[in-house]
């Protein structure tokens, strides 16, 4: 049994010994780029404890954790170009650094190799493997496109938000513990348990993000910060300042919304100085200890040691502490 840390060492061992094998240099630099920059290893790590949870050997999981992790940098790719964003994980971004072009077929490229490595699985249960994986693939674009379309609708509810999230963003963590449960031999309705623990970890994880994209630092996120704000996101923050917000502060969130006549910093500092007189911190804060003590509520319910259940608390404790 080994702990986070210890994972992803051996994790990023595995990695980072990785290269696809395709030429030209321009396809096959910017997926080396991509992995290379690092990251948490948050899903493959997950669905590496998930199997050794269960009984089984990390090492038979491994294919699997590969297969999570490329195609997250694959989404990440993808995402970057619809968000226009230009920092990733503190380095330029493929779009910026090559070209849209080129950001679009490495990442295509990353989810043909993300498909590769489950080929490499070595179990009984691929089958089970693969209707997870291919669910949880397409519930990410699902997301995706949400999340798109919310920037244009101003009709965007809470309950909406948090489908959006869940597609976009839980549904990868979750799976990857469901997969690595699978793979580990749990029963059914075990991996189910450990796939809700890992759904309202999401949902608190992208509520974190959307918080650390608002009032974190970009030396330790890596990212822009402000960039929800300038592209509309639909937030947690936005939607619940929209609620509160009265009279004048109203009407100045609605203009400064979808405003294209302002500087992209003043429209950041005038929207953060509207949540800042609102109390959106603090609510974000308490929105994110509810969805985490949801999925405590659900680890506690998973048939597994006592030792293997404080790794994934401790774990998740510190993603709520996160500044990465
Ligand atoms: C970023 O995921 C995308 C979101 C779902 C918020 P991570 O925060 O896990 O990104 P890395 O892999 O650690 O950089
Ligand atoms: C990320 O949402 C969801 C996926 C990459 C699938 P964001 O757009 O908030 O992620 P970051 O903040 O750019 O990492
Ligand atoms: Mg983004
Ligand atoms: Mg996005
Ligand atoms: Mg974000």
């Amino acid at each position: 049994m080994h702990s986070f840390e210890e994972l992803q060492e051996i994790f990023n061992k595995e990695i980072d010994c990785y290269s696809p094998a395709v030429e030209p240099e321009n396809l096959q630099k910017p997926v080396i780029y991509t992995l290379g920059m690092g990251g948490k290893r948050l899903r493959p790590v997950l669905l590496l404890m998930a199997t050794e949870a269960f009984g089984g050997k990390y090492q038979n999981a491994m294919p699997a954790a590969m297969a999570v992790e490329i195609f997250h940098n694959s989404t990440l790719i993808h995402d970057d170009i619809m968000d226009e964003a230009e920092l990733r994980r503190n380095q330029t971004t493929v779009h910026q650094q090559w070209d849209i072009n080129t950001a679009i077929l490495s990442g295509d490229l990353m989810i043909i190799k993300a498909y590769e490595q489950l080929g490499f699985i070595n179990s009984n249960k691929i089958t089970e493997v693969l209707n997870v994986f291919n669910r949880i693939t397409s519930e990410v674009c699902e997301g995706q496109q949400y999340d798109l379309d919310f920037e244009t609708n101003n009709e965007v509810s809470l309950s909406d938000y948090k489908k959006m999230i869940r597609l976009k963003t839980s549904v990868l963590l979750a799976g990857a513990l469901q997969i690595g449960a699978i793979i580990g031999g749990a029963h059914v309705e075990q991996a189910k348990k450990i796939y809700a623990f890992g759904e309202n970890l999401g949902l608190a994880f992208q509520l974190q993000d959307d918080y650390l994209d608002a009032f974190g630092n970009t030396k330790t996120f890596g990212k822009k910060i402000g960039g929800d704000i300038s592209a509309n996101k639909k937030t947690f923050l936005l939607l619940k300042a929209l609620e509160l917000a009265k009279g004048a502060y109203h009407d100045e969130l609605t203009s400064l919304i979808g405003n294209n006549n302002i500087s992209e910093n003043e429209k950041i500092s005038d929207v953060l100085a509207i949540y800042e007189k609102l109390g959106i911190k603090a609510l974000a804060e308490d929105e994110i200890k509810n969805h985490f003590n949801k999925a405590i509520d659900y680890l506690e319910e998973v048939d597994i040691d006592e030792q293997q259940k404080d790794y994934l608390y401790d774990l998740s404790k510190k993603l709520m502490d996160r500044q990465s």
